[in-house]
């Protein structure tokens, strides 16, 4: 019977001092006077480290980064028809640069400005529409890849206390995503007629911008609450203090 006990204690003490950053993350300390810069190297080490878990912060792996599924919605321009995603991978994290990480700790927004080179998503798609004017139709496993994806996410974030400790959470997220080119391939497009299909992908891989352009906000308003929860879930274990060296 001693082992219950000594786990209750355990647990006890981490919840009343909450959960402190892993120690292989660097830290900053919003006192020092090269705060963002420190904090721009600080979340791209972070980003970079993310080929794992860290359970004990609620960080998931973001090598690859499993979304169960992501619909998003027609444009209305060209793109005439939703895409429905299950079983999203998305992977190439771990060469994540950024420019710029901004906390502002009187308005609490977080800015991010990275990019990722080679943003690769894997997944089940549907669609059933119309691009370009064209009737396209498909179901089946595909793959794309931004290239030089640029991810701007501001986060707005609210605090409330747990325990006497103060804590940070997202209440607002706005992401802008603008990538310099697209490749994909959508397997099993027109229920396999290849050379359809091949015709249809070339041409929407000539138009791909302009394509994107037409869903762009769907895609940034997806992407951008799966960024922020990610934030949200870390937020929720670590305190402001813990984290930025806030007292
Ligand atoms: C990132 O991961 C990919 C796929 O696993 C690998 O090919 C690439 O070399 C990695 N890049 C870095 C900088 O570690």
């Amino acid at each position: 019977m001693k082992l219950p006990l000594i786990y209750t204690c355990f647990s006890l003490v981490v919840t009343t001092l909450g959960t402190k950053l892993p120690s292989s993350f660097m830290k900053c300390d919003v006192k020092q006077s090269d705060f963002q810069q420190c904090l721009t190297k600080t979340v791209e080490n972070a980003i970079k480290q993310m080929n794992r878990p860290f359970k004990e912060v609620n960080l998931l792996n973001l090598e690859p980064l499993e979304i169960p599924s992501m619909t998003i919605a027609a444009g209305s321009h060209v793109m005439y028809t939703q895409q429905v995603f299950k079983n999203m991978k998305v992977s190439g994290f771990n060469e994540t640069t950024c420019s710029k990480v901004e906390f502002d700790t009187d308005s609490k927004i977080l800015k991010l400005d990275c990019v990722v080179p080679n943003f690769r998503l894997e997944f089940d798609y549907e669609i059933n529409g119309q691009i370009l004017q064209i009737s396209v139709y498909g179901k089946g496993s595909g793959w794309g890849v931004y290239f030089d994806n640029h991810l701007k996410l501001t986060l707005k974030l609210g605090e409330y206390e747990k325990k006497g400790k103060k804590y940070y959470n997202v209440v607002k997220q706005q992401l802008s995503m603008l990538m310099r080119d697209v490749d994909f391939d959508l397997g099993n497009l027109f229920d396999g007629d290849k050379e359809a299909a091949d015709r249809i992908k070339k041409i929407f891989k000539e138009n791909a911008l302009e394509i994107y352009g037409d869903v762009r906000s769907g895609y940034e308003e997806a992407f951008g609450l799966v960024f922020a929860s990610i934030f949200d879930r870390l937020l929720g274990k670590v305190p402001a203090a813990y984290l930025f060296g806030e007292k």
